[in-house]
């Protein structure tokens, strides 16, 4: 059975105050006595009083970066009816994350602890003084080894301590428990290899115990004025670990997906071009439009929007169009003196690549929005931007198919074989083929190719 027991009586906490010990006489006051294997969880305000790190925001002048940051969260804070941050308290905020995530009717951050929080955790609810506001400790686990250590040092229990507070949550209403710092106990249970109810292997499971047991305590402390910062949770097996710290929550940088920067370079960089068989798992002709609908935001020379998408579904008598391509393609490679058995292997592979794609998608260069001069240079010119509109676009759309998981591949074919693409499926005059996307979900990962280092692609220019 697991107790959670609230310490009654606590005082209101100063700087310099010996928490470990308060809370040992506090213990001692309530009748209890601390046992092997208890947990305290201590609210991160008393420990941040018992720091000094309270600091008094009429006592804090604004650079120009917190009076930005406060006209931006002004805007979003009226709109909703959310209470206003000063600049003041935008300037802590400021002086303790490492990074600001967002400014909304919240600040979100990166604290310079690498918690991902609202405000820096910067609280002013249970501090005393209008104006006072309360910074989280800078090292929590310090903190807590400290409180560990003098409870040892008086009572001779191995107990573990865990610093807590609430945050809260991007994708669910209602702030939770969360551990800040730890000593004695793994932020993180490890139930990888273990078996579940039916036998099958734990693959990914790690559970955030640190944080479910701040939870659990945070049910008695309470939030507002019930006065209890100390809980000692009682009955929960655990094994002591005195190495143990809370950057183990911390996820890696690589491992973050909602970090709109981190989520976007993930995009950038693990976009694809996938040259294998598809699945059979059928896409909806709605989502292959909801991503050309996002390559129209492309930008264009002269706004002139010149691409045209043509998307050709599995029904769509494809095979004609692609043999007439393979009787040009053949053509050239016999004129490439290249063997027979090469340019069987071309064709097939050509086949085997545009027929069994669910979707194929043509792109072509509409010639009309091409502006005219009276110089063929200026009209070669206009040509190319028209060419360079159309692949921005292009790179949207594929983009925009990797954020759905539907794999995809640029192919030049059709710029090889204009007429009889145009000819095939009667385009309009002005229309030019340029590519050609195969479009469907994968079956397996293609590797990365390598890419040039930035030395290679950033030309220095000589002095
Ligand atoms: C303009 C253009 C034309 C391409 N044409 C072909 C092609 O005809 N055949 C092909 O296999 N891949 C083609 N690709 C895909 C490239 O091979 C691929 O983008 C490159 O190897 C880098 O791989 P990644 O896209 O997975 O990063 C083309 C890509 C671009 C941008």
């Amino acid at each position: 059975m697991i107790n959670i027991i609230g310490v009654q009586g606590i005082p209101l906490i100063k700087p310099g105050d010996n928490i470990g010990r308060i809370i040992l006489e506090k213990i001692k006051d309530n009748n209890l006595s601390l046992e092997d294997g208890d947990i305290l969880v201590i609210a991160q305000t008393i420990i941040s009083k018992s720091l000094g790190r309270i600091v008094n925001l009429k006592k804090i002048a604004p650079s120009n970066e917190a009076l930005e940051l406060y006209e931006q969260h002004l805007k979003k804070a009226k709109n909703k009816g959310i209470p206003i941050k000063e600049p003041e308290l935008i300037q802590l905020i400021l002086d303790e994350s490492k990074e600001i995530l967002k400014v909304e009717h919240v600040i979100i951050v990166e604290t310079k602890h690498g918690f991902v929080c609202a405000n820096a955790g910067i609280d002013k609810s249970n501090i005393e003084g209008e104006s006072n506001v309360a910074l989280l400790p800078k090292n929590a686990d310090k903190e807590a080894e400290r409180i560990r250590y003098t409870l040892k040092k008086l009572t001779n229990k191995d107990v573990a301590i865990i610093i807590s507070d609430s945050f809260g949550r991007p994708f669910r209403v209602g702030a939770v428990g969360v551990a800040l710092g730890v000593s004695g106990i793994n932020a993180i249970l490890d139930k990888r290899g273990e078996k579940d109810l039916f036998e099958h292997e734990l693959q990914s499971t790690l559970v955030g115990q640190v944080d479910n047991l701040a939870s659990a305590a945070q049910l008695v402390m309470g939030e507002t004025n019930e006065g209890l910062p100390v809980i000692i949770i009682r009955g929960y097996s655990f094994d002591l670990n005195e190495e143990a710290s809370i950057s183990p929550v911390l996820r890696e940088k690589n491992l973050e997906i909602f970090r709109d920067k981190t989520a976007f370079s993930n995009i950038l960089t693990s976009r694809r071009s996938y040259k294998f068989k598809f699945d059979s798992k059928e896409i909806e002709k709605k989502i292959i439009k909801e991503c050309i609908e996002l390559a129209r935001w492309a930008p264009s020379a002269h706004n002139a929007q010149q691409w045209r998408y043509i998307i050709l579904e599995k029904d769509d008598n494809r095979s004609i169009l692609i043999d007439n391509m393979n009787k040009i393609l053949r053509n050239d490679l016999e004129k490439d003196s290249k063997s027979e058995e090469f340019i069987q292997n071309k064709i097939n592979r050509t086949r085997e690549n545009f027929l069994h794609a669910p979707y194929l998608i043509l792109l072509c260069l509409d010639e009309d929005g091409i502006e005219k001069y009276p110089d063929s240079e200026r009209t070669q010119n206009e040509f190319i931007l028209g060419v360079q509109s159309i692949s921005a676009s292009a790179t949207y759309l594929l983009l925009a198919f990797s954020i759905r998981d539907i794999s995809a591949c640029w192919y030049c074919a059709p710029l090889f074989t204009k007429e009889i693409v145009k000819k095939t499926l009667n385009l309009p005059e002005s229309f030019v083929p340029m590519a050609f996307f195969t479009v469907g979900y994968s079956i397996k990962s293609p590797k990365v190719p390598a890419r040039k280092t930035l030395d290679d692609i950033i030309f220095k220019i000589k002095k």
